[in-house]
């Protein structure tokens, strides 16, 4: 399955700090957002990337990923000029998608826990595959009504009345006709090409799964300067308590088989000394001690 980043938009709400560098190249406690879901993405077995962002900002995410290779991984690049939709990916990425599944992953999404995502990219086998998960506040996102086998009743933007407490974050996995859809559609009334209208066009069809994720689970929004600060603070809570890293490509390729102990190793060697680094010393030194474990 190949795998698309969105890292454009406007980055509004969190000026002054978005002046010079995007919204998801903030820092979320001691690593870049979009180390987070590209790490989701590796975790789930992808290794074929598109990211897409700004013309401004493109060329510091290159700057910061590379062509992935150091991580076992290839990474492209595609520009978005303006900020017309997230449905609009699949036509930027219309050639790099080429006739495989693709999932879609929103560049300031962060998420947390548990093997609702593996389990649903190992099983996806066509269709669409979002997710449920339980809020507060469900009228600042997609909400989808489901069945208890999983079968979506209704998904809508942003309903003043939502008919659950059930928001869709913004990872989704699609069949190849995921371009076929975005082509067709249109606008919306705020401008956009709307992923929910995509995930709608999937539902109306009958091939639409929503699989709600745990209560253990988290998923983090840092949209704001404050829930990005939360953010930052819910990372090191758990890093520093558990002494594991989120968000950590490196390990999340070496875990996947992208790369291999000594090229993590290599690789580990490579990054200046910091306590970035030690952790990846760690982790190699102990799957030399415990090859079963890595
Ligand atoms: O976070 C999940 C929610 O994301 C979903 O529940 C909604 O269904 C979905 O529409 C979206 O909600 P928002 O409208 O609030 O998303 P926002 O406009 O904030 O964009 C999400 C991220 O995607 C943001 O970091 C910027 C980026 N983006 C967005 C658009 C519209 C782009 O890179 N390009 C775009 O054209």
């Amino acid at each position: 399955m190949k795998g698309i980043i969105l890292a454009g938009g406007a980055g509004s709400r969190l000026y002054p700090l978005t002046l010079v560098a995007s919204k998801q190249l903030q820092p979320v406690y001691d690593k870049p957002m979009v180390y987070y879901p590209l790490t989701t993405l590796i975790e789930g077995g992808v290794r074929e990337f598109c990211l897409i962002s700004t013309p401004q900002d493109l060329p510091r995410f290159r700057q910061l990923l590379g062509d992935g290779s150091q991580w076992g991984l290839s990474i492209e690049y595609r520009e978005q000029a303006r900020p017309e939709g997230i449905a609009q990916a699949f036509l930027i990425a219309e050639s790099f998608i080429g006739r495989d599944p693709v999932t879609l992953i929103l560049g300031d999404n962060i998420f947390y826990g548990g093997d609702g995502f593996q389990k649903a990219f190992a099983e996806f086998n066509g269709g669409a595959t979002i997710f449920g998960y339980h809020v507060n506040d469900p009228e600042r996102y997609g909400v989808v009504e489901f069945t208890p086998d999983g079968r979506a009743l209704s998904i809508e933007e942003k309903p003043k009345q939502p008919k659950t407490n059930y928001a869709v974050p913004g990872l989704y996995l699609f069949d190849n006709e995921v371009v076929a859809i975005a082509k067709a559609l249109k606008p919306s009334a705020r401008g956009e090409l709307e992923i929910t209208a995509v995930n709608v066009e999937y539902m109306q069809r009958g091939k639409l799964r929503v699989s709600r994720l745990s209560r253990g689970f988290a998923w983090l929004d840092a949209g704001t300067s404050s829930s990005l600060h939360e953010a930052s603070a819910y990372v090191q809570t758990i890093e520093k308590r558990q002494g594991i890293k989120i968000g950590c490509p490196e390990e999340a390729a070496f875990r996947a088989g992208f790369l291999s102990l000594e090229q993590l190793a290599a690789l580990t060697a490579r990054i200046p000394n910091c306590e970035y680094r030690e952790y990846l010393n760690e982790l190699v030194a102990e799957a030399r001690r415990l090859p079963q474990t890595a």
